[in-house]
């Protein structure tokens, strides 16, 4: 079935979301670098990583139906926030208006009766509700532990952990 131009546009505008998010979780990775939380600076920069690889997965699944995968110029991101918790609050309500984004994706997919699309962006509708759940999770350990320190340098220490998973790598 000959790659519809319709699915083409959706598919490269998702490419160009999943470059902006990369660049708003750098600017996130950076900000806590600065305050020194070095671990919610890796969690960010691991979940740069996580963006950039699913700009790269959808960008080859272009070429590989014989699209045009296009780099178009990213949007400024922000770079500074009230506090820790507003930066996952808005951590979680950005991968919310990506997994709309996703949804019109693969709607858009469907109305065009490509199913193999259809199929590739099932592993991003799973991949967004992990997002949203990771997120949340965080959020909650957030109100938890509120302005104690030494239970921030403890979660800091748990986020240090996180390590990248290549999205390009798996099916
Ligand atoms: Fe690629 Fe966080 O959505």
């Amino acid at each position: 079935m000959r790659f519809n131009k319709n699915v083409q546009d959706i598919l490269n505008k998702q490419v160009n979301a999943e470059f902006w998010s990369a660049n708003l979780y750098l600017s996130m990775s950076s900000y806590f670098a600065q305050k020194g939380y070095a671990g919610f600076a890796n969690w960010m920069r691991v979940q740069y990583q996580e963006e950039m690889s699913h700009a790269l997965k959808i960008f080859d699944y272009i070429i590989s139906r014989g699209g045009e995968a296009k780099v178009e110029p990213i949007a400024a991101v922000e770079s500074n926030w009230k506090n820790i918790q507003a930066v996952f609050d808005s951590t979680y309500e950005h991968e919310c208006k990506v997994t709309d984004m996703i949804h019109n994706c693969y709607e858009v997919a469907l109305k065009e009766r490509d199913h193999a699309t259809a199929n590739m962006l099932q592993w991003f509708i799973d991949e967004q509700a992990e997002e949203e759940e990771a997120a949340l999770a965080i959020i909650d350990q957030l109100k938890l532990v509120g302005d104690n320190g030494a239970a921030i340098y403890m979660l800091d220490k748990e986020l240090a952990t996180r390590v990248f998973v290549d999205a390009t790598k798996t099916a």
